[in-house]
């Protein structure tokens, strides 16, 4: 039996960080990972994390410019188990929620929707306007799965990595992957 296989799309949204910690732990359990950063996202990883790309490239298996639509996983034949895109700009869930696959993040995402597969959105914005709102239905009508970066705080979390991991625990749940990054309620 093949290992795991997602893809994983970094997007220009605040909260890089969220991305990479998931990079991190997919590294660490085996899971094969295919990565896509578009060029905003770039932006905000020099910003936020003061972090080189090739550092970021390197905790994938596989990376892909986003402007190749030659790439495999641009078809729907290839067979991954899904996509996560964390952090999910605003830019990013419009193309989505309208069908606007103008590059390799949103054509890939387009491919997981027609495909039946998982599709797990991170948005990350705030305040959300009616527009942001009504294309999160949309993305949510058509087969995706919206994890708001919106970590709780009934885990009593004590360090930022805390409320990383309850974001990322949250996605990996929903992947039916086990894990132990948070405290579930009622777990001793
Ligand atoms: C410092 C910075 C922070 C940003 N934060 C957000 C954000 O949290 N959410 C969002 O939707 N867009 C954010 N943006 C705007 C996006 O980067 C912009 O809309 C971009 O076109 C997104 O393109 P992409 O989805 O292809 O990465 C931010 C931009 C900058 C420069």
């Amino acid at each position: 039996m093949r290992n795991l296989e997602f893809i994983v799309a970094l997007t220009g949204a605040s909260g890089i960080i969220y991305g990479v910690q998931l990079l991190k732990y997919f590294k660490k359990m085996g899971v094969k990972t295919h990565l896509i950063i578009s060029e905003p996202a770039k932006v905000i990883i020099k910003h936020e994390l003061n972090l080189n790309i090739k550092e970021v490239k390197k905790l994938a298996d596989f990376t892909y410019d986003p402007r190749d639509f030659t790439a495999p996983i641009a078809s729907g034949s290839y067979r991954s188990d899904g996509m996560i895109i964390i952090p999910c700009s605003m830019k990013t869930l419009s193309a989505i929620a309208n069908g606007y696959a103008d590059n390799l993040i949103t054509r890939a995402a387009e491919c997981m929707l027609k495909e039946k597969k998982p599709l797990i959105l991170v948005p990350r914005e705030t305040p959300l306007s009616i527009v942001h709102l009504k294309n999160m239905v949309k993305a949510a009508e058509a087969g995706a799965i919206i994890i708001p970066a919106m970590p709780a705080f009934y885990h009593k979390p004590k360090t930022i990595e805390d409320l990383i991991n309850f974001v990322i625990g949250k996605v990996l749940d929903m992947l039916g992957i086990q894990h132990d990054l948070y405290k579930r309620w009622g777990e001793k």
